[in-house]
C-alpha cells in the first residue's frame, strides 16, 4: 500500500507545484480535479485543497464534498482551500481593500501549533489572492497573522484541519517546506519513503506481476523518458522487452549508431531500424511545416507498425508518458477540463495496433524521472540531454528535405553541440540546435566570391518549452563556433544567432 497524499485541484497555477514539494520530501501524492474526488481509503494519509482563480463567492465556484474528510483525516487548505474552509462553516469571506499579492512577512506565529514548527515569526510568505477571510467559524483558531491578513493561517480545534491563505510551495515563502513538512509527517504521519530506488523497486515488481510473461514493444527515441521506461521495463521483464529505434534520417550526426550502441551495451534488447531513405523518399519536394510532420509521422507508424509484427505475440505497448501528460487540471477559464493530453513518445500509434498500454512512468514528474534513470545506472549523456523533437532535423530544414541539407546541418549542429560540450555551456542551456535557412548569402573566401547557405543557431532557457528565452552565450564562444562553421562546412557562408524570446517566438522556426 503506497502512502498518498490526495491533492484536489480547484485550478490554480501552483497545483503542480504543490506536489513536486511533496515529492521532494519523499512523500507520494496524487492531483485529482475537485470534483472527481477519490473516496478515502487507508492509503489516503492526508488531503490538500488547492488554490483557485475562483473566489469563494463566486456562484459557481468550487463547491468540494468537504465532509468527506473534514475531520476524518488531516486536512489542509492553501489561500482559496483556505477560504473555502472558513466560509463553509460559517465564517466570512470578503474582498480585500487590498489586493494581497506577493510577498509578506508573518507578524504572529502560534509557536506551539504542529504544522507552523520551524516557521520563524518575521518570516517572508507569498500572498496571492483578492478576497480574504474576516471572521473564523466557531472553533477555528489563528495560528499566524501578518499586517494586512489577520487570519493569515487557522486550525480547527479537536481536528487536523488547517487553513493557510499564503502559499507554501512556493519558493518565496522561505519556511513553505518545513511547513508542509510539518503537516505531511508530523500530522499525516507519512513515512518519507518515496524515493526513486523504491519507486525501481515497487514498479519493477507489479510490472512483473502485470506483465508476467507477455511481450512488451517499445519505441525508443534516444530520449530520456523512453529510455527511462525502457529500462525499468528491461528490469521486469528482460528479453521479453522489444525495443525499436528508427532512424529517420533526421537525427544529429552520428546518434543513431553511437545511441543503438550504448543501448546495446546496456543491456536492452533493441533493433535500430535504418529507414532514412523511406524517410526523404516520403518527404520529397515538400516545404509545407505541417505537412511534413504529418508525412514524418506517417512513416514512422508505417515502420513501428511493420517492425512491431515481427515481435510475435507481443501484447503491449510500452511509452513514456509522465505526470504533466496525465494530471488532468482544472482549466482556469471554465470547469474542469475533461481532456487528458495524450502524449505518445512514438508519434501517436493508431488503435488498429491492437496493443495494451504499459506507462510504467506516468506517476513521475520529469526531473523525478531523471533521478530514477539515475538510480538505474543510466549514463549521463542520456539522462542529461536537451529534449528534442520527433521530426527531428526535418523542422530544422526551413522548406524541402534532401539527403545533402540534412548532411550539411548534421555537421553545424554537431560543431555547436559538440561547442557547448567543449566550453561546459551544455547543462546552462535547456535546448538548442542549429537552423538551415532557405537563404544563400554572398561571401568571399580567399580571393572568390561565395553564395551559399546561412545558418542560424538557437540556445534556449526554459523550464517546459512552454515559455523560453534565448541564452546569453558568450561573445567567444559564439566567434569560435562561427568561424568553425564557416571554415569547415562546405555549403555555409553565414552564421546568425537566434534572439528572440517565446513567446511571441517558438523555440522551433517551423
Ligand atoms: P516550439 O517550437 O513550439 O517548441 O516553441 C516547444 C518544444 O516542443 C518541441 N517541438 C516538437 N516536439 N514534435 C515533437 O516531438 C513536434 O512536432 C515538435 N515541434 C516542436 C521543440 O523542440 C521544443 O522543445
Amino acid at each position: 500500500m503506497q502512502e498518498t497524499i490526495l491533492i484536489l485541484d480547484f485550478g490554480s497555477q501552483y497545483t503542480q507545484l504543490i506536489a513536486r514539494r511533496l515529492r521532494e520530501l519523499n512523500v507520494y501524492c496524487e492531483i485529482h480535479p475537485w470534483n472527481k474526488e477519490p473516496e478515502l481509503n487507508d492509503s489516503i494519509k492526508g488531503v490538500i485543497f488547492s488554490g483557485s482563480p475562483f473566489s469563494t463567492r463566486d456562484e459557481n465556484s468550487p463547491q468540494p464534498k468537504v465532509e468527506m474528510y473534514k475531520g476524518k483525516v488531516p486536512l489542509l487548505g492553501v489561500c482559496f482551500g483556505a477560504q473555502f474552509l472558513a466560509n463553509h462553516f460559517g465564517g466570512e469571506v470578503l474582498p480585500s481593500k487590498i489586493r494581497e499579492y506577493g510577498r509578506a512577512n508573518l507578524s504572529f506565529v502560534k509557536s506551539d501549533s504542529v504544522i507552523m514548527q520551524g516557521v520563524e515569526n518575521k518570516s517572508q510568505v507569498w500572498m496571492s489572492h483578492g478576497d480574504t477571510i474576516k471572521s473564523l467559524p466557531a472553533g477555528y483558531k489563528t495560528i499566524c497573522s501578518t499586517k494586512d491578513v489577520e487570519f493569515a493561517g487557522f486550525e480547527v480545534e479537536g481536528e487536523d484541519t488547517f487553513g493557510i491563505q499564503f502559499h507554501p510551495e512556493v519558493f518565496h515563502t522561505t519556511d513553505g517546506k518545513a511547513l508542509l513538512e510539518n503537516f505531511i509527517v508530523k500530522i499525516c504521519k507519512c513515512s518519507q519513503d518515496w524515493t526513486p530506488d523504491s519507486f525501481v523497486e515497487t514498479t519493477v515488481a507489479n510490472l512483473k506481476s502485470k506483465l508476467g510473461n507477455d511481450k512488451v514493444i517499445l519505441g525508443l527515441s534516444g530520449g530520456v523518458d523512453s529510455s527511462v521506461a525502457a529500462f525499468l521495463l528491461h528490469r521486469a521483464i528482460g528479453e521479453n522487452l522489444h525495443c525499436i529505434f528508427v532512424d529517420n534520417g533526421l537525427l544529429r550526426k552520428d546518434e543513431f549508431s553511437s545511441v543503438l550502441e550504448s543501448y546495446k551495451g546496456l543491456g536492452l534488447n533493441v533493433k535500430g531500424i535504418d529507414a532514412g531513405q523511406s524517410f526523404y523518399d516520403a518527404l520529397a519536394g515538400e516545404s509545407d511545416p505541417e505537412t511534413k510532420r504529418k508525412i514524418i509521422g506517417g512513416k514512422f507508424i508505417d515502420v513501428f507498425d511493420a517492425e512491431s509484427k515481427m515481435v510475435d505475440g507481443a501484447k503491449w505497448l510500452g511509452q513514456g508518458t509522465i505526470y504533466p501528460d496525465v494530471i488532468e487540471s482544472v482549466s482556469a477559464t471554465g470547469g474542469p477540463s475533461q481532456t487528458i493530453k495524450s502524449h505518445h513518445n512514438v508519434g501517436g500509434l493508431p488503435d488498429f495496433m491492437k496493443l495494451s498500454v504499459v506507462e510504467p512512468l506516468r506517476l513521475l514528474f520529469k526531473d523525478e524521472v531523471r533521478r530514477v534513470g539515475r538510480s538505474m545506472g543510466l549514463p549521463e549523456f542520456i539522462l542529461g540531454r536537451h529534449p528534442f523533437p520527433g521530426p527531428g532535423l526535418g523542422i530544422r530544414i526551413l522548406g524541402d528535405i534532401t539527403k545533402e541539407k540534412v548532411r550539411i546541418l548534421q555537421e553545424v549542429d554537431y560543431i555547436f553541440i559538440q561547442g557547448l560540450k567543449d566550453w561546459n555551456l551544455y547543462d546552462d542551456v535547456w535546448q538548442a540546435g542549429a537552423i538551415l535557412l532557405p537563404v544563400q548569402t554572398v561571401g568571399v573566401m580567399g580571393d572568390e566570391r561565395t553564395y551559399e547557405n546561412a545558418v542560424a543557431l538557437r540556445a534556449v532557457e526554459s523550464t517546459d518549452g512552454m515559455t523560453a528565452d534565448w541564452c546569453h552565450l558568450p561573445y567567444d564562444f559564439l566567434a569560435e563556433i562561427s568561424n568553425k562553421i564557416i571554415n569547415n562546412v562546405k555549403g555555409i557562408n553565414r552564421v546568425t544567432y537566434d534572439i528572440s524570446s517565446k513567446p511571441p517566438a517558438t523555440i522551433e522556426w517551423e
